[in-house]
């Protein structure tokens, strides 16, 4: 479990960069966090990392937005699915290949189905302009993390 603190938008994207950098396909990211935590902006800073050059929105006709980069993003959104069906529609394990990284908002919300292991991001505002960023692996440690989550530790420590 990694304890971070946001002080700005740019934190907030630097932080999802640098664990974009980290991925080398196949991850998935599990983002929660009331509305307006943070879960689309860290998005975009994933998709940095990730080499994702187009603007990144979150999916809301279709179910899963796709941007093309170093690796593939993505990008989901549990918001508006109502029942536990809708996900299994989703094919999750699709997703979940050496080309790509998943990235999920809401995903609290079915979190039970989600396929082991995932890295867990929550956000939380704190005040306006700063959010508590939670990291946990959960299933099993995503080794590709590791260094990023230390990077991340030594310069997001602080209140
Ligand atoms: N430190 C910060 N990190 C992230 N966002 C911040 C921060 N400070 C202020 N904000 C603001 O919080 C909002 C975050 O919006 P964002 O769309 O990323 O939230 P979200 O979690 O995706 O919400 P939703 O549940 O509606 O999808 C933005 O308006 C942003 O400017
Ligand atoms: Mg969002």
């Amino acid at each position: 479990m990694c304890q971070l603190f946001s002080h700005s938008e740019a934190d907030t994207m630097k932080i999802g960069e640098i664990l974009g950098k980290c991925c080398r396909g196949g991850e998935l990211i599990a983002l929660c966090g009331d509305l307006g935590a943070g879960k689309t902006l860290i998005t975009r800073g994933l998709g940095n990392g990730l080499g994702v050059k187009a603007a990144i929105h979150s999916p809301t006709f279709s179910l899963v937005n796709e941007y093309t980069g170093r690796l593939w993003l993505y990008h989901s959104d549990f918001y508006r699915l109502n029942h536990v069906d809708e996900v299994m529609d989703l094919g999750i394990e699709e997703y979940l290949n050496p080309q790509g990284v998943l990235v999920i908002e809401w995903a609290d919300k079915y979190e039970a189905v989600l396929p082991r292991p995932f890295l867990k991001i929550n956000l939380a505002a704190i005040s306006e302009g700063q959010r508590k960023i939670s990291i946990q692996s959960v299933g099993s440690p995503i080794d590709n993390f590791s260094v990023g989550l230390e990077i991340l530790k030594r310069d997001y420590s602080r209140k």
